[in-house]
């Protein structure tokens, strides 16, 4: 990859491009550069550990292998693959899908020349229900992807489409027609899969949901979409080698983690949007936003110390959110950090043809130097009123620049932890509510909390009801 597959400028987060109010100071940037530095030894020290996975991902090439293997052993005849997962077992896959497929595909109306991918990642019966109703059981193969492998969304998920697929097929049919990707030592989902003579594939055990889309729980949904894996790898490679910079300036992941927790903390602009301008970014976008409030939103420091920490993550997409949330980032709240993702040469494009008695300034133009237009004036207008945006420039939008535009926000996030002072690898606050919900299902052990969540339901004030 050359240099510039992935660049970042930052020069409209900083008061030299966009002026003291909305801008850092150079000396603010560089009072900073010590932390980073202790942040990053201090990561580096739990990779070198083995506590946290991720980081060595891309360098594990044996995957491929693993992954092609088990792609081998699936039906010949397969068009549809459904991955029931939820969270990080769910979106790194989508968003791989959608960056890399054509969109004729992705709505299937081309004719395919790989799987299609579905991800019905909800318990809302919804779409999951409406693709059994069309689905042939015999071309049709479910990845269950969950790293607790109790996770109860995609465990009733599974429930439901082994059943589906008993319904029309043999045993041995069925049995090849379900992957488990999963913890490789414990777990529900991993004995049921020895149980039931499945195929497996790992979700390394200090590989978390969030950061493990370079491991099977991307590569597989991936390959079987269609996409290139090796190179998936290698630009994520290329950008790992990137952030083991110690020296702030030098880290690209560094840059982006500092500048957002320094506008956080020093001029208080504590929501991130995440605005691509590319459709086919659409779910890279929403996998950024589980990752940053999952990784960043926390209670305690990690002294223990009750903070109530993170930032607010959004999601956007140039040029449609423009009529849509654009007026609130110019001219609402000055909370706000807006970072565009610009792919500089698009995939196809159109030319706009001079029509008489039309826009004559259109004709003869490209969407794509419409879309760039569009881009770069909604950077300027915010850079005009002293309101700060990043760039992230991707060359081309393919396997490579997409595989190293994943691992620079997994090392941004883990980074923004050292600089928030927070746990970005555990996400406690998310138990409670499953806990009650696994009370209100009658699961055994939690009988207390369904007798604990009737009674609040009961004091529940009945006078502020509306409609
Ligand atoms: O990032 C995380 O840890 C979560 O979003 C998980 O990926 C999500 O809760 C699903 O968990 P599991 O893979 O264990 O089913």
């Amino acid at each position: 990859m050359e240099d510039s597959a992935i660049s970042i400028d930052y020069s409209l987060s900083m008061s030299d491009g966009v002026g003291p109010l909305g801008g850092l100071r150079d000396d603010e940037l560089d009072a900073e550069r010590a932390s980073f530095s202790a942040g990053h030894k201090n990561f580096m020290a739990q990779v070198a550990s083995g506590a946290l996975g991720f980081w060595k991902l891309p360098s594990e090439k044996d995957q491929l292998a693993q992954v092609r293997a088990v792609a081998k052993g699936l039906p010949d005849t397969l068009s549809d693959v459904l991955v029931l997962g939820i969270g990080g077992s769910s979106l790194g896959a989508r968003a791989i899908y959608q960056a890399l497929s054509g969109p004729l595909e992705l709505a299937g109306i081309a004719p395919r020349t790989h799987a299609r991918l579905h991800f019905p990642d909800n318990s809302d019966p919804w779409l999951l229900a409406a693709l059994l109703d069309v689905l042939d059981p015999k071309s049709t193969v479910a990845l269950n992807v969950s790293k607790s492998g109790g996770t109860v969304e995609t465990a009733a998920q599974l429930l439901v489409i082994k059943r589906w697929l008993e319904s029309a097929l043999t045993a041995d049919e069925v049995r090849k027609r379900i992957v488990a990707i999963t913890d490789p030592k414990s777990g529900n989902l991993r004995e049921l899969a020895l149980a039931e003579k499945w195929a497996t594939l790992p979700v390394p055990s200090n590989v978390g949901g969030r950061f493990s889309l370079l491991s099977p729980v991307g590569l597989l949904p991936a390959l079987l979409g269609g996409a290139d894996i090796d190179a998936l790898l290698d630009g994520a490679e290329y950008m790992q080698k990137k952030c083991e910079a110690t020296e702030l300036r030098e880290n690209p992941a560094g840059v982006l983690a500092a500048v957002h927790v320094l506008q956080h903390r020093l001029r208080g602009r504590s929501l991130n949007v995440m605005m691509p301008y590319s459709d086919r970014l659409r779910p890279f976008a929403a996998w950024y936003v589980q990752l940053w409030a999952e990784s960043l939103g926390k209670r305690i420091d990690r002294a223990g110390r009750i903070v109530e920490r993170g930032p607010t993550p959004i999601a956007a997409v140039g040029a449609t959110d423009q009529h849509a949330q654009g007026q609130l980032f110019m001219e609402g709240p000055r909370d706000k950090l807006v970072t565009f993702v610009q792919v500089a040469e698009p995939a196809k494009d159109l030319v706009i043809p001079h029509v008489k008695g039309t826009s004559s300034y259109l004709g003869g133009t490209t969407m794509h130097t419409l879309l760039e237009a569009e881009r770069e004036g909604t950077t300027q207008a915010l850079a005009m009123d002293g309101r700060p945006s990043l760039t992230v420039k991707l060359q081309r939008l393919d396997a490579f620049s997409l595989g190293g535009l994943f691992f620079l926000y997994e090392a941004a996030t883990a980074f923004a932890g050292e600089l928030y002072d927070v746990n970005a690898f555990d996400q406690p606050g998310v138990e409670l509510g499953k806990k009650l919900a696994y009370g209100l299902l009658g699961r055994e052990g939690y009988e207390r909390t369904a007798q604990e969540i009737r009674e609040l339901q009961s004091k529940r004030p009945k006078k502020y009801r509306a409609g």
